[in-house]
């Protein structure tokens, strides 16, 4: 049986950080797809390329992006440095969902992820938005992940370390809601749901919730797991 749990969601529903937990509870590997996509975009920005996608790709491709397996978890590499605070800085995030929508972008990043998950000994939790629907279909366990917008928002602070205050939460919920709308408009592996994925709305869940519920759906997907004493 394939050993892959396929977590997706919109920016800010914590499938990042979730997927992490959940690894780690299973002893698996944590890919993070949104990485890929973002040390492609920082090779392209770093060679000037970013306004040609076969350009782009051979800057990738140059300068070896991969996720490289690290403590935890595997980690964007690109001209053999850990590029893993670069690809969260603001000119990567305001140039992603453009390098994410280009088809042959994907495909490259699709090879990548699944080359890296079959040759785990253990198993992987992948997390992204298209990871059940187009890059796992066949993975046993799919969730994906909601929140309201505000609810995603305050995480989204949180993370950069930015006390919430009116002014910009309301900012930080347009900025995610314009690319959630990106995402889930695009004509290449919009961000939905898969048909058979577990939903989890974490508006009201905590994130300890929300990862408990997660590992009560792996032992029932995994039974030959040894994860550990249900909690429930
Ligand atoms: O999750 P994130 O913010 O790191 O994702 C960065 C961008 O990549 C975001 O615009 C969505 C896109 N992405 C995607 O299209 N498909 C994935 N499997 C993962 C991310």
């Amino acid at each position: 049986m394939l050993r892959v749990i396929a977590i997706d969601g919109p920016a800010g529903s914590g499938k990042t950080t979730t997927a992490q937990s959940v690894a780690r509870a299973v002893g698996f590997a944590h890919l993070d797809s949104g990485a890929l996509y973002r040390a492609v975009t920082l090779a392209g920005l770093d060679a000037g390329t970013l306004d040609s996608v076969e350009a782009t790709l051979a800057a990738a491709e140059a300068a070896h992006v991969a996720l490289i397996p690290g403590d935890d978890p595997f980690r964007p590499q690109a001209s053999g440095v850990d590029v893993s605070e670069a690809v969260r800085s603001a000119r990567v995030t305001a140039q992603v969902a453009r390098v994410a929508a280009w088809p042959a972008v994907r495909e490259w990043v699709n090879r990548q992820l699944r080359a890296t998950a079959t040759a785990h000994p253990a198993g992987v939790v992948v997390d992204g938005r298209d990871i059940g629907t187009v890059v796992f279909p066949d993975a046993p366990l799919k969730v994906f992940l909601t929140a309201d917008p505000e609810v995603r928002a305050r995480r989204r602070l949180a993370q950069e370390g930015r006390a919430a205050d009116a002014g910009n939460l309301g900012q930080t919920a347009a900025q995610l809601g314009s690319r959630d709308a990106a995402d889930a408009r695009r004509a290449v592996a919009p961000l939905k749901p898969a048909p058979d994925a577990v939903v989890l709305d974490g508006t009201a869940l905590g994130f300890n919730e929300q990862v408990t519920e997660i590992l009560r759906l792996v032992r029932k997907m995994f039974p030959q797991l040894d994860i550990g004493p249900t909690q429930d």
